[in-house]
Formats: C-alpha cells, structure tokens, sequence
C-alpha cells in the first residue's frame, strides 16, 4: 500500500518529501502540492498538467495478466527475482526499497517482495489500468502513476534495487534514487525472442544492437556490474496463449486486427516458441 512506501516518494514538482493527509486520500508535500489517491489505491505524481502518453491499453494489460498467470515466463521471473534478491542483500538494508519501472500487473514486482522478507516495493507505470492491477498485486506495494521520462517520483538514495522488465529506462534517475551499491537489474528481448511466431504473424522483431544502445545510453550513469546473462527456454503454447502473448505485446500493432485474427486461426493448435532475454546488471558510478 502507499502508506507503507510514502516516505520514498517525492513530489514531482518540487521532490520534496510527501506525507499522507485526510486518511490517505491525499498525498501532501512540504511544499503544499497535493496528490489524490484514486479509490483503487495509486497515485497519480506528474510535474505536468498531463501525463503525455498512455502506456499499455486496458486490453494490452488484460492480454498480459492472462498470458504471465499461466506461468510461461517463469524462468524470467525467477531469473529477475534471484538478481535482485543479491543486489538487496549486498546493500545490508533492514527493509530494502524495491523500485519497478514500466511494472505492468505487478507479476515481477510482487514476486521479488515474496521472496525478500520485509522488502517494501515501489511500482511506476504510466499506464492507468496497470497502475490498478499493480495496485492489488502486493501488500506491501505502492503503486504510482508516472512517466519515467518525466522523472522519478522518488527521494534521492532511497531504493536499494530497480528492476525493469521490457519496460523504458531512465538511467540518470537511476543513479539518482539509488543507494550507494544499489542495483539496475534489466530484462530485455534478445534477438530470436518469439521468433516461431514472427513469420506466421507477420509480427516485429528484436531489433540488433539493443543491448550495446541500452549501455550507450547509460554511460555517465551507470556501468555493469556483471556480464550480462542469456534467459532461454522453449514454451508450449496453445493459440489462446499465443493470442494473449501478441496481446500484450506492442510488436503486433502494426498488424489489422483482422488480418492477425485470421492468421493467429491459421496456426497448428500447439506451438512451441522461443522465449529469449538478456539479463544485465548495473551499479551507479
Ligand atoms: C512491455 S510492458 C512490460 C510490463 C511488465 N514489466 C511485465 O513485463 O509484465 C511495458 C510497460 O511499460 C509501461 N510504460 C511505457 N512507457 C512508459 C513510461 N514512459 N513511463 C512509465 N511506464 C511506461 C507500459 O505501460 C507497460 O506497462
């Protein structure tokens, strides 16, 4: 619940501290902006008049609940978590403070917390429907409303690790909130993730060189702190799962509707596809 996460969280403005008031209606700042709290407990906290963009649809996010709560991404989860879990434990935190960026549904997120024993976790996603499913994911996680672009909504050296699983990174904010040898730990798509799928759907894939421009762009903020590590393992889908993967997956935009449907009733009524990430670990500099 944000109650537990308050004292980490900065107004947008300003990053002065936020308190709650009225019962946690609100969220207040020592210099006077306030925050509601929607009824299905996230915040909103942007600097702006608006948030710019949306992030994932109420039907992207719904594809993704039902796709990650058949356990195909399993090894992904336990992967992340076990990472994580180090960088927590090698900061010597009583109570870590684990930061998810871009955090969807919260499956990562909540997962983490499950296994770090009074872990406190923060989720930001710019997406209204994540931000209520991220809300429900965990006792022990706020859930924030917010455009990593913008900024992060967080007190400077007040997250003991972050974790962004195919999800926008900010890496000066980064090494901004984190504590000294706190931890990046970042999911992303290596080349050849989904491949058995791309053909027949006619959906994008993995650019080349997006771990070396994900570095690139870190550079001045963040370095390695570990060779990065390949996930790999080979799920069996049936066409709903499939369905739900293209679902939630931006690379599938591109494609009609229709014609996706029609190609998706096309595929053999069990595949099975590649699922392909490469794990990288970064410590401020
Ligand atoms: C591919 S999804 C990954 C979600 C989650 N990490 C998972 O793997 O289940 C990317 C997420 O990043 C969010 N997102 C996109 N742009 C963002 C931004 N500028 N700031 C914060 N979140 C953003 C989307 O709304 C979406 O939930």
């Amino acid at each position: 619940m944000l109650k537990d996460v308050v004292d980490v969280l900065a107004d947008p403005i300003d990053g002065s501290a936020l308190r709650g008031a009225d019962d946690y209606s609100r969220l207040v700042s020592a210099s006077g902006h306030s925050f509601d709290v929607a009824k299905q407990g996230y915040v909103t906290l942007s600097a702006g008049s608006g948030l710019n963009h949306e992030g994932d649809s109420l039907e992207m996010v719904t594809s993704r609940e039902v796709f990650l709560s058949q356990g195909h991404f399993a090894p992904f989860v336990e992967s992340v978590t076990e990472h994580v879990c180090h960088a927590a434990a090698a900061t010597g935190a009583a109570e870590p403070v684990i930061l998810e960026v871009g955090a969807g549904t919260g499956y990562y997120l909540s997962h983490t917390l499950d296994s770090i024993e009074s872990s406190r976790g923060v989720g930001i996603d710019i997406s209204v429907p994540a931000a209520k499913r991220l809300a429900k994911s965990h006792p022990r996680v706020g859930a924030v409303v917010a455009d990593v672009w913008e900024g992060l909504p967080l007190i400077d050296a007040s997250v003991s690790a972050i974790e962004v699983v195919f999800a926008p990174r900010n890496p000066a904010e980064f090494a901004r909130v984190l504590v000294p040898g706190g931890e990046v730990v970042c999911l992303i798509a290596s080349r050849g993730h989904l491949d058995e799928l791309r053909a027949p759907l006619g959906i994008l894939g993995v650019e080349e060189g997006k771990l070396e421009r994900m570095l690139e762009q870190a550079s001045g903020h963040l370095e390695l702190a570990a060779d990065p590590t390949q996930v790999e393992f080979t799920m069996r889908l049936d066409r709903a799962s499939i369905a739900a993967q293209v679902g939630m997956s931006p690379s599938a935009h591109h494609v009609e509707p229709s014609t996706l449907r029609q190609r998706l009733e096309k595929l053999p009524d069990f595949m099975d596809v590649t699922a392909r990430g490469t794990l990288v670990r970064m410590r401020k500099l």
